[in-house]
């Protein structure tokens, strides 16, 4: 299809400091990135976790391909096309299950778990055609996808670098994800948070290091958690719960925000550290968990990964993931105005069922559809989806410690922009390619 965007077209939507509303609202920019940018980058697909036994398969989607990730007899995890090699059904239709043979329902061809064609019903039909001097070709076939320390990521293009450098730095909040277990490992906890909001992909990816919003956004939940925690202290002594804590860490001003440290990496990633520290000396379960990890690691290791405490990571450009509170989320466009944002909640191996509990807290708090804070987030992107359609301004500002000799991938604080200007670094490269 012809589209209307010639390289020179796309790179006058990106000034160093601003960007046009096009790229937020016009279908043809969206088809574009769905080819451009998420069919050559490399998306997250699941914990090997969450495949624990042959034949365990989740269905996802990858710039409008339908695929299955499974676990095959060997054990390795495959990722296949969804797509049946007779007259092209997606073959697999649930969203997780387990099957040995893969079997689609419309005329009966059956798949193995590592996509090979098995069989046919009435295979004398196919003497002397293709499918019988070809039939290695009939298959589901295979998508490139790799592992980094369990966590599987696909990529439909084979000129793309490979995973752990196309990671690049942003791999730290990865290892510590996982090396925060006392043994090493994370798993996935069943269940996961699905919701479809209302604005473009690039709206929510773009507020996830933001530090100015929290204090005007957050308004309401900063005042009723204040609130109950004024009470709870004055009538009981006791410490709140920690819902209440998490809400009130919005409160956070200005200079704190801009003590923390955003770094941005190649590729359009970027990490922030963590303002919330849900752990005290004073709790037994952490000092439990504490002993059970300096055992592990050793003191000074031990304290090295507990140390880092990163509030959140961004892999561009569909992932991101909160280290501190073991959660995954995968960022899925589905058209120019609406986005499908998946969570999954992960438990350290090895770890007191208190500690682990905190993460479940975390997301119902923060990231469940209808929490009190996401709700706000939700309201502020829809009202930019929506704003951008007037014509009375043509540029989006990003100009937040905008400094043009600054390098890009040097560290940031919470109210600088350059996150997001790095990630329009990443999406010229793609766009223009
Ligand atoms: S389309 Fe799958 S068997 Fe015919
Ligand atoms: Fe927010």
């Amino acid at each position: 299809m012809k589209n209307n965007y010639d390289t020179e077209h796309i790179r006058s939507l990106v000034r160093p400091d601003c960007v046009h509303r096009d790229v937020y609202i016009d279908p043809e920019i969206f088809n574009l990135e769905i080819q451009r940018i998420f069919a050559r980058s490399w998306n997250y697909l699941c914990h090997e976790s969450q495949l624990p036994d042959t034949g365990d398969y989740l269905t996802t989607d990858i710039a409008g391909n339908p695929v299955i990730v499974i676990r095959h007899d060997d054990h390795t995890i495959k990722a296949l096309h969804n797509r049946c090699a007779h007259r092209g059904a997606r073959v697999l239709e649930n969203t997780q299950g387990s099957a040995s043979v893969l079997s689609c329902i419309y005329h009966g061809w059956r798949y193995g778990t590592d996509g090979e064609l098995l069989s046919i019903p009435c295979r004398d039909n196919y003497l002397n055609t293709d499918v019988e001097n070809n039939q290695a070709h009939y298959r589901l076939p295979e998508i490139r996808s790799e592992s980094y320390r369990g966590f599987i990521f696909a990529n439909l293009s084979h000129h793309a670098p490979a995973l752990s450098d196309y990671l690049g730095g942003a791999r730290r909040a990865l290892d510590n994800m996982i090396d925060r277990s006392p043994e090493g490992q994370i798993e996935a906890v069943r269940g996961s948070f699905r919701a479809v909001y209302r604005n473009n992909w690039k709206i929510y990816l773009e507020n996830l290091h933001d530090g100015m919003h929290p204090l005007h956004v957050h308004q309401s939940s900063i005042a009723a958690s204040r609130a109950q925690i004024d009470s709870i202290e004055k009538t009981s002594g006791k410490t709140p719960p920690l819902a209440l804590q998490l809400m009130q860490a919005n409160a956070q001003g200005y200079r704190e925000m801009e003590e923390l440290e955003v770094t941005c990496y190649e590729h359009g990633h970027s990490d922030m550290r963590g303002f919330r520290n849900p752990d005290t000396a004073a709790d037994p379960a952490y000092r439990d968990y504490l002993d059970r990890h300096r055992a592990s690691y050793g003191e000074e290791k031990s304290a090295e990964i507990l140390d880092m405490n990163l509030h959140n990571v961004n892999f561009y450009p569909g992932a991101s993931a909160h280290p501190r509170f073991l959660q995954m989320r995968v960022i899925r466009p589905l058209a120019v105005d609406r986005t499908a944002i998946e969570i999954s909640v992960f438990r350290w191996k090895g770890a007191p069922e208190e500690i682990n509990r905190k993460n479940i807290i975390y997301a119902n708090t923060i990231h469940s559809p209808s929490s009190l804070i996401k709700s706000d987030d939700l309201e502020a992107y829809r009202r930019v989806q929506e704003g951008l359609h007037s014509s009375g301004r043509e540029w989006i500002s990003q100009h937040s410690l905008f400094d043009p000799d600054m390098e890009v991938v040097s560290p940031q604080s919470a109210l600088s922009e350059q996150y997001i200007r790095n990630q329009y670094r990443a999406w010229l490269a793609c766009m223009c390619t």
